[in-house]
């Protein structure tokens, strides 16, 4: 598919960052599409693009009739099949590669045949995603980085078999959506994550063996190498259980035990504190002045 050819762009979960993918994608003027099996994620999502979409134009970055154009351009749906006329389709669904496989399986069946689809995943193989599907030339890694409006990152990721043409029509279309693109050969973690992850698995380390408290541990990243957030803040926002999933991929495909998920991670994931979306990870975001101990 040529690059001006991409009109429709299908966005299947609407989570953290599937609703910001889609808002980004219909703010640069695409028909877009927003499937999540969930309906009550739907929901949340519609109300938090349509709030996020009104900051943008009260700040003065987007002008009203823009606003309104991008909202209008956005649909929402349960059912899969609902967006079977889209161009391009990006999965942002759970890191998990049994449920993505399934998925790709599914939409390869429902998918135009030339539609490419791309994956948000943050460390699975695209390789392996493509191998449940009948046209593995046209399965790219397509990864935002959170919250998608806001970073300025798309990581590139081609699968063995990714076509060239198809790699060229995902650079111009992350270009369109004004982001700037690296591209990563499908390794476990690509890039980004895979030096961000040791990092976060260190903090965690830092803190199980009582190095330091959590707030100084943040400070000291924050301070001492001038990160925008800390490492244990940074592994809230991404979301613990999504860190979890980054990490065994990392150990799983690299076979190093330097990637061996903290087992305060792990518990903190079991015990269901799975970082800001759910109201406490490392940090409690229901009651600030109550803050969780380690
Ligand atoms: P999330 O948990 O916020 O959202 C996932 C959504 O997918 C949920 O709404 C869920 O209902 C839906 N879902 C699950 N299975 C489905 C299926 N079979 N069909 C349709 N919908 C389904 O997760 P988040 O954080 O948005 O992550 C999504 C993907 O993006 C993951 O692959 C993750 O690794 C990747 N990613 C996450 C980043 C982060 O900072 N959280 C950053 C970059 C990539």
């Amino acid at each position: 598919m040529a690059p001006a050819a991409v009109k429709v762009i299908g966005v299947v979960g609407s989570g953290q960052m599937g609703s910001g993918i889609a808002q980004v994608a219909a703010v640069a003027g695409f028909d877009v599409w927003l499937h999540d099996s969930d309906p009550a994620a739907l929901w949340r999502a519609e109300k938090a693009i349509g709030n996020s979409v009104r900051r943008l134009v009260s700040k003065g970055e987007l002008s009203q009739l823009a606003g309104t154009d991008s909202l209008n351009r956005l649909r929402y749906t349960s059912t899969l099949a609902d967006i079977r006329n889209s161009d391009v389709i990006i999965e942002a669904i759970v890191e998990s590669e049994v449920v993505k496989k399934n998925l790709f399986l599914e939409l390869d069946k429902i998918a135009k045949v030339s539609a490419i689809l791309a994956s948000n995943t943050s460390s699975i193989s695209i390789t392996r995603l493509a191998s449940s599907t009948s046209r593995p030339t046209k399965v790219i890694g397509m990864h935002f980085m959170n919250p998608p409006p806001i970073m300025k990152l798309i990581e590139i990721v081609r699968g063995a078999d990714t076509s060239d043409e198809v790699f060229m029509t995902i650079k111009t279309l992350s270009e369109r959506l004004g982001k700037t693109v690296i591209c990563s050969q499908d390794f476990p973690g690509f890039i980004v994550n895979r030096i961000l992850m040791p990092m976060i698995n260190e903090a965690f380390f830092a803190l199980y063996t009582g190095v330091a408290t959590k707030e100084d541990i943040d400070t000291g990243m924050k301070l001492g190498t001038n990160h925008p957030m800390g490492p244990l803040q940074l592994a809230d926002f991404i979301g613990l259980d999504v860190c979890l999933s980054i990490l065994k991929v990392l150990h799983e495909g690299l076979g190093d035990s330097k990637y061996i998920p903290c087992p305060l991670l792990v518990q903190y994931v079991d015990a269901g504190r799975l970082g800001r979306k759910q109201g406490i990870g490392v940090y409690n975001y229901q009651n600030k002045s109550q803050p969780v101990k380690p």
